[in-house]
Order: structure tokens, then C-alpha cells, then sequence
């Protein structure tokens, strides 16, 4: 579990805070999805999350370790992982299996372990082919799987993701949410995805809502988009699915209002009928 309360964090202490007064707790094996506009605080609270920032005021514990004694921060480490927007910006090592090695060398572990967490990485995001390729031949999915192997091979229980997608094609982003969701599913890892695409926020099990640096709203898909003029009010889009099911609402089909899911909105239209 991630205990952060009363937390508060500024670039500059001259200016106002960029995140203040907020609590939250991400449960283990969760899907959260964070929204919020440009500027919101999303990426500085993504940093927080494993200490690459450090708190101003409160705090962030990571079952029961907290980023702010320095002993405890590599704890974190391995249990936080953290995937940039831009994979260009995160390799260091010629061959994608030694950029994976990076991390957990890094961390300190003995040879035995780096070798088992590396192998575990590469099959886990199918990139055993690739192995040996440098990484800026790759393409932008595939460093971007890159990126998400070399954070598994680090930590192994939350996976913060800073916008990962934004710069793939649809068939990438596909592809890299398939394999996180073989993360989430399948190995129980908690998934901490920060997106400015409303489609990907459906997939979320929950969803938090950051203004000016605070958790304006909290709530399951349904829940969040339920709201439409708020959502806008806040700077954000609306899935497809939901302009459509609010047309189909605001048109007098009272029965289609809310549904955020094709299948549901799929047999509501066979209902109808
Ligand atoms: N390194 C920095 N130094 C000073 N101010 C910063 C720094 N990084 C971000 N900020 C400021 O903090 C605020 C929040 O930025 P942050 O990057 O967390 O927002 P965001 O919600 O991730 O935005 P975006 O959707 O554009 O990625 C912004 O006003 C930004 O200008
Ligand atoms: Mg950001």
C-alpha cells in the first residue's frame, strides 16, 4: 500500500505550492489512472511516488517505508518503479539487455539476481528477440517496453507511468497496454497510470482527478465521466463513448445515460430495439 497524506511539495519555496495538502492511499494490485490538466501536478506527484522529489510537508510511505529517511528511499526503489513519457530520455546502456541490467545493478544486487531479474524482464515484455539490439534503433513502442522491462527489473510491485503512450502509434499503444495488463492481471502488479487519453482512463479500476496540485475528484470510470460538464470544466476531454452515450441521453434515451463500456452500451441498443 501507498500511504500519502498531508502532502506538500514546491520547486520554489518563494512560490505557491505545486501539490498541498494531499492524501491518498493506492492500494496493492490497483489500476489508477490520473488525470488532470497541463500543469495539474501530475508528473510531480508521480515523482514523489518513489522519491525521485522529495516531500516539503507530510509524507509518502510505501508499505510502511518512507522516501524520506535515506535508508528506507532504496527500499522504495525496489517496490516503485517509474516509466517516463519519453523512452528516449531513459536508456544509458548500449543493448537493451544491459540497459535492463541497469537498474538492479544499480540497486546492488549480486551478479546471480541481476541475471534472473533481466531474463524475467525480457520474457515478461517479449523482448527476447531484440535483445541485443542497441536501443535507439528501436522503435518507440519497443523502447518504450524497453523502459517498462527495465522498471520491472527493479521493482516489482507498483508501475508508475508517466504518460507512456503519448507518443506511439495505436498499434504500439496496444501493445504496451497489453503488457501492462498482463502486469496488472496476472502478477498483481498495481498499475499508476498518468494519461491525458480518456480512452485509456476507462481502463482504470479508479480514477483521481488533480487540480492545482489537489485531488479535485475521486471515483471509478463511471463515476468520473459521469459528470461531463465538470470533466470540462476541469480542462479534460470525454471518452467518444461517453459524448455518444450523453447525446444519446440529452436525445431523450434516458436509458443509455452514464454507460462508458461498449458492451453494455452494445446490449442496451439491443434492448431498445
Ligand atoms: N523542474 C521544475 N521546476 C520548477 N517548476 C516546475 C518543474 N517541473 C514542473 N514545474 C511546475 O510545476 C507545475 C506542475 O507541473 P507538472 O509537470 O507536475 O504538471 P503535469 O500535470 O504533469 O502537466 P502536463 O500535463 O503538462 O504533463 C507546473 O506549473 C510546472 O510549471
Ligand atoms: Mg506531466
Amino acid at each position: 500500500m501507498i500511504e500519502i497524506s498531508k502532502l506538500g511539495f514546491s520547486y520554489d519555496k518563494q512560490q505557491a505550492p505545486i501539490i498541498s495538502g494531499l492524501d491518498l492511499t493506492i492500494r496493492e494490485g490497483e489500476w489508477l489512472t490520473v488525470l488532470g490538466r497541463n500543469g495539474s501536478g501530475k508528473s510531480t506527484l508521480a515523482r514523489l511516488l518513489n522519491g525521485l522529489l522529495l516531500p516539503s510537508a507530510g509524507q509518502v510511505c510505501v508499505d510502511g517505508l518512507t522516501t524520506l529517511e535515506p535508508d528506507q528511499l532504496w527500499r522504495v526503489r525496489e517496490k516503485v518503479a517509474f516509466v517516463f513519457q519519453n523512452p528516449e530520455n531513459q536508456f544509458i546502456a548500449t543493448s537493451v539487455e544491459d540497459d535492463i541490467a541497469f537498474g538492479p545493478e544499480n540497486l546492488g544486487y549480486p551478479r546471480e539476481e541481476i541475471i534472473q531479474r533481466v531474463e524475467r524482464a525480457l520474457e515478461l515484455m517479449n523482448l527476447q528477440p531484440i535483445r541485443s539490439k542497441a536501443p535507439h534503433l528501436l522503435s518507440g513502442g519497443e523502447k518504450q517496453r524497453v523502459a517498462i522491462a527495465g522498471a520491472l527489473a527493479m521493482a516489482s510491485r507498483y508501475l508508475v507511468l508517466d504518460e507512456p503512450t503519448s507518443m506511439l502509434d495505436p498499434q504500439m499503444r496496444r501493445a504496451v497496454l497489453e503488457s501492462l495488463h498482463f502486469l496488472h492481471r496476472e502478477l498483481g502488479m498495481a498499475i499508476i497510470y498518468i494519461t491525458n487519453i480518456m480512452e485509456e482512463a476507462l481502463l482504470a479500476e479508479r480514477i483521481i482527478v488533480l487540480d492545482q496540485g489537489r485531488i479535485a475528484r475521486e471515483g471509478t470510470p463511471v463515476e468520473i465521466f459521469a459528470d461531463q460538464q465538470w470533466l470540462l470544466s476541469m480542462g479534460l476531454d470525454l471518452p467518444q463513448i461517453s459524448r455518444l452515450s450523453g447525446m444519446l441521453d440529452q436525445a431523450g434515451y434516458h436509458q443509455f445515460a452514464g454507460i462508458v463500456d461498449f458492451q453494455q452500451l452494445l446490449e442496451t441498443i439491443l434492448c431498445a430495439k
